[in-house]
């Protein structure tokens, strides 16, 4: 387990290098979930930034990830974009799947919209759904802010009554509604994976409230929480979960449906980030 002043170590490295390659800090952080990293496509006059080339990094390895950020402007705000992010199941301690979220904010970013793929648990969602997620469910065993508190970035026990910033979901369904995008709210449940879940595990989810399953987004927002961020979570419903259909799960399949969404994603995060 990492220490505080081991954390503040890294971090100071981390921001080092990174304040030398920006012309302009960010003031927003977008995390992209699988198969939706082509809103980085959007930012313009990107700088873009491997993470192997970031000291104290950790790297991705799934495929459908790049791998690198890219900071810029998009629709007037200094973003920062994160291409592809790290899973606890690919053997991350939390530590790095949350790292990303730390250089967020000792850059200075104040609000985070975090994207994923998820299967839709919610039997009235359907396959290339966009969802708001109000709450979620952290099913993943452990908490990332367990260990030294790191009292410089937040608080020891953070409320996270209003982890998904009730304004912004507002803001959110707004531009969906002028869009003309039906658009639903959900709570999101995260499972640790690799496996995708049982049935029995998503009709117990369903019974404890989720609308949809995922293997990322709680720790980072657990994270930005704690870091006083503001958070917007958008799930891509990228096929219905487990014994929902008499059809088997497959990555095929989820990148299939992500790829397929991707165009009006990219249109409908862009049009959140304007209106933010
Ligand atoms: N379960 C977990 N994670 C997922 C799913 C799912 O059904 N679809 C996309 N990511």
């Amino acid at each position: 387990m990492m220490t505080e002043s081991e954390m503040n170590a890294k971090l100071a490295a981390t921001r080092r290098f990174l304040v030398e390659r920006l012309s302009e800090l960010p003031e927003l952080g977008i995390i992209l979930g699988s198969g939706l990293g082509s809103l980085a496509d959007q930012v313009e006059k990107p700088t873009v930034i491997p993470y192997r080339e970031i000291p104290d990094f950790p790297l991705s390895t799934v495929e459908g990830h790049a791998g690198r950020l890219v900071f810029g402007q998009l629709q007037g705000k200094r973003v920062m974009v994160m291409q592809g992010r790290f899973h606890f199941y690919e053997g991350y301690e939390m530590w790095e799947v949350t790292y990303p979220v730390r250089v967020m904010q000792v850059l200075g970013v104040g609000g985070l919209i975090v994207t994923n793929a998820a299967g839709g648990v919610n039997r009235n969602f359907r396959p290339g759904d966009l969802v708001i997620i109000k709450d979620h469910l952290n099913l993943l065993g452990v908490n990332p802010l367990r260990g030294a508190n790191l009292a410089s970035l937040g608080p020891r026990f953070p409320d996270v009554s209003e982890a998904y910033d009730p304004d912004w979901r507002q803001k959110a369904l707004q531009v969906a509604l002028e869009m003309g995008l039906s658009l639903n709210e959900g709570v999101y449940c995260a499972f640790s994976g690799p496996s995708y879940e049982t049935p029995a595990e998503i009709h117990y989810a369903r019974t404890i409230g989720a609308d949809m399953v995922g293997m990322s987004t709680a720790p980072e927002v657990l994270v930005a929480n704690h870091g006083g961020m503001r958070v917007l979570g958008i799930s891509c419903i990228t096929n219905m979960a487990a014994g929902i259909l008499p059809q088997k799960l497959s990555h095929v399949e989820v990148m299939e449906t992500a790829e397929r969404l991707e165009k009006q994603f990219v249109r409908f995060v862009t049009g959140v980030v304007r209106a933010l």
